[in-house]
């Protein structure tokens, strides 16, 4: 049995890009909060409905069956009211009314910079790292990021299947934003010719058109492609392959499909502990911390020096793609 706590009713949002396993982290709040006598309302569309006072109550039954699904039953969005100071009395006021004395922000790094800016109003805060692109500098991981990954590398296996009945060449842009963690892990897991990623200049002979010959050298007559959208336009690349290189490229665009789906196994429980923690620290009185992975282990870290730390991609996850299409 938890400890009880003097904190009586915080509230839960999700906001930024939704992220598979997001559901999984509402749960986990509400039933880590109710295990210590915490009161739980879910508050819809992340800060704006803070701001408007969208919010409902919840218990043990609000969260039953969502640890599998995809989205968000909370909704989310990206509020600009919320960066004005008008806002941002407003979500204060509505707080102070509804005596709510905490706020867990379950999404990426707007998020959490709201998230930090509340907390300087007298709102304890905590955040749980909810996106795809695993690209917020304090942690290791994020939640959604196994889930997309998979999904990504489902549809390109799909993808190879008819790009080698046909021989063809497949030029598939993934999601990312900035940032390529995505891109290089797909890359890797489904054996791409070249992998585009923001953080690594590229040049197209020497990384997609020497990669490809290579390839067609050593006896290969289809190719993939994998972009992070952050590094090329995959339309780009496909037209250069198709101008430079005399092949006839089919391009696909991922997209949101990868931001669907049941999440994995390791989103459910990345999420789930995440969700656990973010109630401890609430519930010890502490504010203004971010929840994160560091390797297995669940820490967590001051929003704002979070949000100052550096992450860089994987150099030895990069070599190794190097080497596997062909140096
Ligand atoms: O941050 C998650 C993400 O899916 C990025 O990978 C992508 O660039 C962006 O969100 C898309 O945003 P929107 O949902 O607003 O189109």
């Amino acid at each position: 049995m938890e400890k009880k706590s003097s904190v009586s009713r915080i509230g839960v949002l999700t906001s930024g890009g939704d992220a598979p396993g997001m559901n999984a982290a509402i749960r986990s709040v509400v039933r880590s909060a109710l295990a210590r006598g915490i009161e739980v309302v879910g508050i819809r569309r992340g800060y704006a409905g803070l701001i408007s006072g969208d919010i409902f109550p919840m218990d043990g039954n609000s969260v039953s069956r969502i640890i599998n699904r995809g989205g968000t039953i909370l909704y989310t969005a990206r509020s600009d009211q919320f960066r004005t100071e008008e806002g941002m009395q407003k979500a204060v006021a509505t707080c102070k009314l509804l005596g709510l004395e905490g706020i867990v922000a379950i999404g990426g790094d707007g998020t959490f910079r709201g998230a930090s800016a509340l907390a300087s109003y007298g709102v304890s805060v905590v955040g749980i790292p909810g996106t795809i692109d695993n690209d917020i500098v304090c942690t290791d991981y994020t939640i959604g990021f196994d889930t997309a990954a998979n999904t990504a590398v489902e549809c390109i296996d799909r993808l190879r299947d008819t790009m080698q009945s046909h021989e063809r060449c497949a030029v598939v842009e993934v999601m990312g934003r900035h940032a390529g963690y995505l891109a290089l892990q797909v890359g890797v897991a489904v054996g791409a010719t070249a992998v585009l990623v923001p953080e690594r200049p590229y040049s197209f002979e020497s990384h997609v058109a020497d990669k490809i010959r290579r390839a067609r050298l050593s006896g290969k007559t289809n190719f993939i492609i994998v972009v992070a959208e952050g590094a090329a336009s995959a339309v780009d690349v496909g037209e250069q392959i198709r101008q430079e290189m005399g092949l006839d490229p089919r391009v696909t665009i991922l997209g949101h499909i990868q931001r669907g789906g049941a999440p994995t196994v390791k989103d459910r429980v990345m999420a789930t502990r995440m969700g656990y923690e973010a109630v401890r620290l609430l519930a010890e009185g502490k504010t203004n911390r971010v929840v994160c992975a560091k390797g297995e282990q669940i820490i967590n870290r001051d929003i704002m020096e979070g949000l100052a730390m550096e992450k860089t991609l994987n150099p030895e996850e990069f070599e190794v793609m190097t080497v596997m299409t062909g140096k």
